[in-house]
């Protein structure tokens, strides 16, 4: 286990960074002491065991990593991830909202079994073998308000999906933060040609865009939006 100074995030409570600002790293305090989720390095500092989180496999370390204005994290929040693949950014998630809940939706199998492995520890992780185009399907497994939902599914029909989840799901007030990959919608259309559309789908709903982060340096064709849910 590597030795390296290891000092809170100026903003966000339970991310932690280490080097210079040019080069930060970013980590979260490990929940589950000596288990790696996806050959993440371990660092251990004062006593305390911190896993690096990688943008370049976790779209919210970039999010985080391009200074977004809003702080989107917090320990108690209840959680709606969709796309939560085998888990390596929900078990980030995971180790900072710790007196939280989040649910994680997935419709592969596959990844589904690996998410299951890899959150047998995390008691706030909740995986769902689901479908995020119906919403109304996964309801049974959903037994809190949702503060904040994160999707990251890589579909057609990005803002519609994050849509109809967030008018089923989220209160009032809450937060919708979408990763747009703008090859999964059309290739063939310009990246910002898309980005623009699914912008317009979610103000046209009433929903309030916040931010829009382009996170091309870990992510190709990809923007993060963060929606604000009003009425
Ligand atoms: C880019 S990966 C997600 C990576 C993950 N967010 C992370 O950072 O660890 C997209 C995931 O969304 C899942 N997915 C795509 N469409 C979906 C849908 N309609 N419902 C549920 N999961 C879906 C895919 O199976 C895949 O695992």
């Amino acid at each position: 286990m590597s030795k390296i100074e290891i000092r809170n995030h100026p903003k966000y409570n339970d991310v932690f960074i280490s080097g210079p600002q040019e080069k930060l790293k970013l980590y979260t305090k490990n929940a589950v002491v000596g288990k790696r989720i996806y050959g993440e390095r371990l660092v251990s500092h004062r006593g305390t065991e911190y896993r690096e989180w990688d943008p370049y496999r976790s779209k919210i370390a970039a999010l985080i990593l391009e200074n977004p204005i809003t702080n989107f994290l917090a320990e108690n929040l209840k959680c709606l991830y969709l796309g939560a693949s085998s888990g390596t950014s929900i078990s980030h998630l995971s180790d900072i909202m710790t007196t939280g809940i989040i649910y994680g939706v997935e419709f592969a199998e596959r990844s589904m079994r690996q998410l299951i492995q890899n959150s047998s520890d995390r008691t706030n992780i909740i995986p769902i073998l689901g479908d995020a185009r119906f919403p109304e399907e996964y309801a049974k497994y959903i037994f809190t308000d949702i503060d904040l939902i994160y999707q990251d599914v890589a579909q057609p029909h990005q803002a519609e999906i994050a849509l109809s989840n967030s008018n089923y799901y989220l209160k009032n007030n809450g937060l919708l933060i979408i990763a747009i990959k703008s090859q999964s919608i059309d290739s063939l259309q310009k990246s910002e040609q898309i980005y623009e559309q699914e912008k317009k789908i979610l103000e046209k709903a009433g929903y309030a865009i916040i931010e829009s982060i382009n996170i091309h340096k870990y992510a190709a064709n990809h923007i993060i939006l963060v929606v604000k849910k009003s009425n």
